[in-house]
């Protein structure tokens, strides 16, 4: 089991909403609607489908009859663009502003819902004049500049899926996404602003599109200026394109099935191969929208910020379309929480009054260490919830975020999702009294349990696997190409139950809180971003001097976790400290910065089961000097 690190006097202690946060709230009685939620879970989801804007009434709530491929609004007709951009030009919210945007030099840009449209609408006229077709995958590589939202925007408005690529990967990791979706056309940027650096995206894209030849089209957003390398006949400049008549501002959205493909997500899984987890227009407006709106009380005046990447699910969810289809406002920041100075985050929140604000753990632990007196500088006062994601918060910086950051009043919703879930799964409503630590209790409509090596619930306070009993309609309807390993992965071990396999460990306290501790298979959550072990360990594989390796993730005080890996190198090749930063620099290159490794060992034989499988856990326990456990399955 993971190492937890919650701290066990952090549960005693309950943090209840003022009575302003109540008087407010969207939801009041958390205990009795999600007693009627779970009573009839298809009553509910219909009821709160019926807030959004169908072309065609679905005539089935949810289709179980192919388990686990569930279908949710079966016969409805619908595109998430007619509920995030749409409806909400045909009311005030027209010219109130979608997105206030801010670069990391300091450019600002904004744009109404009247002006995403046009946008999107003229991009989505650009796509379609390349021969873009509904069902086809658009990968998008992308600095955070609101043509990254553009870009997705417009492929679900034509009925193309999207598949945004964390622009923060590396060409490898690029053209494996692209040659997995087979995607004819990519979307990029010259490059971005980080740490007042340019990452040369284009080049990067290059590389990648050199590896993939399904690659035609590429369309390049001029971000930075410098010079890139452009090719005839595949490369387009993004301006040039939507300065011709092909980018047409009247373009209608498609009308697409509830089940039709919306987006492919790649993440990491047990295996070295990423896998594109599939979502819907269906199920997927509903949840976030629901999710976003409950969760986050969210309000017409609120100015909502989401400082996700759109690379990752939180920013598909809850940067872009959630808030979108709720008619919010939010705010997008390109580059880095530090940069130039640790107060540029709440330098953010006093500028644009912003009122709500939804980040990580590890942004949260990394801007706590240059102390208080850098948020103290900024009127803050405008804060009025905050949101926590990606891995569980320790107390010590719930702590700090509630009472530096929200000044005591805010209350903290933490909230426990995946890729795979599509939205928040286990969380606080602004109702909920708050433990420190723990993301609380489950959202309407889905039950959570702790179970055994036996699925048989674990007794309050013991640690077992985190488990989701049944199908919610924000769920990842299959894994892209590869339906067995869906099957496979999330729902095989507890087959006859229909339970769906959530990866982490976790508690439930007497209270019914839920503590989730961790992960217990092969990924890891370094900085809140998730990779697998098997990613890492092939990258090290890959380079001419390693004959074999193995990834761990150690606990870290900022990260959350680091990864160490333990190489073996090749016969008549020796470790030393240039080799060992080579290493890392070539994880870095064949993954991404993220995956660089913070410690490398060079070992003579690795831990492995009999049958040959690496005990990581053997590795684990010496790096942190702890108990080694049962090794009756170990080789030698
Ligand atoms: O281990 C859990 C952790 O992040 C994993 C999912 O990662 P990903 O698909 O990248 O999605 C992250 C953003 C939703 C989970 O299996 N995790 C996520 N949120 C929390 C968390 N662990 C503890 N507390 C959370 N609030």
């Amino acid at each position: 089991m993971a190492q937890s690190n919650i701290e066990e006097t952090g549960i005693k202690t309950l943090y209840h909403p003022s009575k302003e946060v109540v008087k407010q709230a969207n939801i009041k009685d958390y205990e009795k609607v999600y007693a009627e939620s779970i009573a009839d879970p298809e009553a509910f989801w219909a009821k709160e489908a019926k807030q959004l804007k169908w072309y065609k009434k679905w005539s089935k709530v949810l289709d179980d009859s192919e388990e686990p491929f569930y279908k949710w609004f079966v016969g409805g007709k619908i595109n998430i663009i007619h509920n995030a951009i749409d409806r909400h030009l045909l009311t005030w919210r027209r010219n109130k502003l979608a997105i206030i945007w801010e670069g990391e030099p300091g450019d600002v840009r904004t744009m109404s819902y009247h002006a995403l449209n046009r946008e999107v609408s003229k991009f989505a006229s650009v796509l379609k004049s390349m021969g873009v077709k509904k069902g086809e995958i658009v990968t998008i590589y992308m600095p955070q500049i609101p043509e990254l939202v553009i870009a997705m925007l417009a492929c679900a408005k034509i009925g193309a899926a999207h598949s945004v690529v964390y622009g923060g990967f590396s060409h490898e990791a690029l053209a494996t996404r692209i040659e997995d979706a087979q995607s004819r056309v990519l979307v990029t940027a010259d490059g971005g602003y980080r740490r007042g650096k340019i990452t040369d995206l284009k080049s990067i894209a290059n590389e990648a599109i050199n590896r993939s030849p399904t690659i035609e089209v590429c369309i390049t957003v001029k971000r930075t200026g410098h010079e890139v390398h452009m090719e005839n006949d595949r490369d387009f400049w993004y301006h040039d394109l939507m300065n011709l008549p092909i980018a047409s501002p009247n373009c209608e959205t498609e009308v697409m099935d509830s089940e039709d493909l919306l987006f492919i997500l790649y993440t990491s899984g047990t295996t070295g191969k990423p896998k594109g987890l599939m979502h819907t227009h269906g199920g997927y407006t509903l949840y976030t929208s629901a999710t976003h709106k409950y969760v986050f009380d969210i309000k017409d005046e609120d100015r909502w910020w989401c400082a996700a990447d759109p690379g990752w699910i939180t920013g598909h969810s809850y940067l872009v379309y959630g808030p979108l289809i709720n008619g919010s406002t939010m705010v997008m920041y390109e580059g880095a929480p530090n940069h130039p100075y640790p107060n540029r985050w709440w330098q953010m929140v006093e500028k644009y009054g912003i009122t709500i604000m939804y980040t990580s753990p590890t942004a949260i632990r990394g801007l706590m260490r240059f102390g208080d007196q850098w948020p103290k500088r900024h009127d803050l006062s405008t804060l009025r919830l905050l949101g926590s994601v990606g891995e569980p918060i320790n107390p010590e910086a719930w702590r700090w975020y509630y009472e530096v950051i929200g000044g005591g009043k805010c209350p903290i919703m933490d909230t426990w999702w995946q890729t795979e879930t599509g939205g928040h799964m286990i969380t606080p409503l602004p109702v909920t009294a708050l433990k420190p630590g723990s993301a609380t209790k489950p959202f309407f409509g889905i039950e959570a349990i702790v179970v055994n090596e036996n699925a048989e619930e674990v007794k309050p306070g013991e640690e077992g696997k985190l488990v989701i009993k049944g199908p919610w309609p924000g769920m990842a309807r299959s894994i892209y190409g590869d339906p067995d390993r869906y099957v496979s992965t999330y729902w095989e071990d507890y087959k006859d139950k229909g339970w769906y396999k959530a990866g982490d460990s976790a508690r439930i306290d007497e209270d019914g809180y839920i503590w989730v501790i961790g992960r217990i298979d092969d990924v890891i959550k370094v900085s809140g971003y998730r990779l697998g072990t098997a990613e890492v360990e092939s990258a090290l594989v890959s380079h001419p001097k390693v004959a074999e390796a193995a990834a761990i993730a150690i606990p870290h005080e900022v990260k959350g976790n680091s990864i160490q890996v333990f190489v073996i190198l090749k016969a008549n090749v020796t470790g030393s400290k240039e080799l060992e930063e080579e290493l890392r620099e070539h994880v870095g290159s064949e993954i991404g910065p993220i995956a660089r490794p913070d410690k490398v060992t060079f070992v003579e034989s690795l831990p492995k089961t009999r049958s040959g499988k690496i005990m990581r856990r053997v590795l684990k326990a010496k790096a942190m000097g702890t108990e080694v456990g049962d090794l009756s399955t170990l080789e030698e």
